[in-house]
């Protein structure tokens, strides 16, 4: 149990550009402590002590602001950054090292709807291993966002997300990365936004110029021929001068 701890706390520092050290992680952040209380809420769940497990994690709501029902599966080094507004519903499956920001719903798509119907069925989603869920994002239903998927901010999900994809906007659909982008999807980015990718304004820039170079050089090469269509035209006839015999006019014309 310290190891899955002390491992939590590491990837949360990993993960975080705001957080200096361990004593950090325990005193102020909401993740951590919720995580405490999930743990213990969801061994008493499977033991079916579920008012008191439902207890527990209210207790933890109160003091968090997040709301995890203590049915769900989680795993390892999860990590919930801010916090605030979260709320991940009974049947949500959760895999290792996924991090969601504040305002995220892993719920279901109408549970006030036949309610009795729903009961102890799957629907809420599953997370993969290393997925992002930016922040204020809506994954709604039984669906399932693959490995490494990054979900955008304010993004609302109902349908099945490949691994390794960014899904952006409502209702949410993939972005086209680049090749390396795309790399940086196979390891943690804070938020979710690789920073060493080639910046595209300079990538536009330096296109600009290349055009510039070949617009220059074309406009050199027509100075050049027309310059030697001059030099090698007849020289012009002077004033007062014969001027070129015209065509004879045909008869009939
Ligand atoms: C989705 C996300 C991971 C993509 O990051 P990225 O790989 O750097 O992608 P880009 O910024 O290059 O965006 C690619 C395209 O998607 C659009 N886009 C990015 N995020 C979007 C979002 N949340 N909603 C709608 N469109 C979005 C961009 O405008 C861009 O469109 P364009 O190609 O037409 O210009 C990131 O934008 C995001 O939303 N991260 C979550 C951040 C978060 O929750 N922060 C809270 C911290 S407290």
């Amino acid at each position: 149990m310290f190891k899955s701890i002390r491992e939590e706390i590491q990837g949360i520092i990993e993960r975080d550009p705001a957080v200096r050290g361990w004593l950090e992680v325990v005193v102020a952040y909401p993740s951590f402590w919720v995580m405490r209380y999930h743990r213990v809420a969801h061994w008493l769940w499977k033991r079916r002590l579920r008012v008191l497990a439902r207890w527990i994690m209210q207790m933890a709501r109160w003091g968090t602001g997040i709301e995890i029902h203590p049915g769900a599966t989680i795993g390892e080094r999860f990590f919930i950054d801010h916090g605030m507004g979260v709320v991940i519903g009974e049947m949500a499956e959760i895999g290792d090292d996924v991090t969601l920001y504040h305002g995220v719903t892993l719920g279901g798509v109408s549970p006030s709807i036949d309610s009795d119907e729903q009961r102890n069925v799957t629907r809420h989603p599953t997370l993969k291993d290393r997925v992002i869920v930016g922040s204020g994002a809506q994954i709604l239903g039984p669906v399932i966002v693959g490995e490494c998927a990054r979900i955008g901010a304010n993004a609302v999900v109902t349908r099945d997300v490949e691994p390794r994809s960014t899904m952006v906007g409502i209702p949410a659909k993939p972005v086209q990365l680049s090749r390396a982008e795309q790399g940086a999807i196979d390891r943690f980015v804070a938020y979710g936004t690789p920073l060493d990718v080639s910046d595209p304004v300079k990538a536009d820039n330096e296109a600009l110029r290349d055009q510039i170079a070949m617009l220059k050089a074309r406009l050199n090469a027509i100075e050049f021929s027309l310059q030697s269509t001059e030099e090698s035209a007849p020289a012009p006839v002077p004033a007062g001068s014969d001027p070129a015999p015209r065509p004879s006019k045909r008869a009939g014309d």
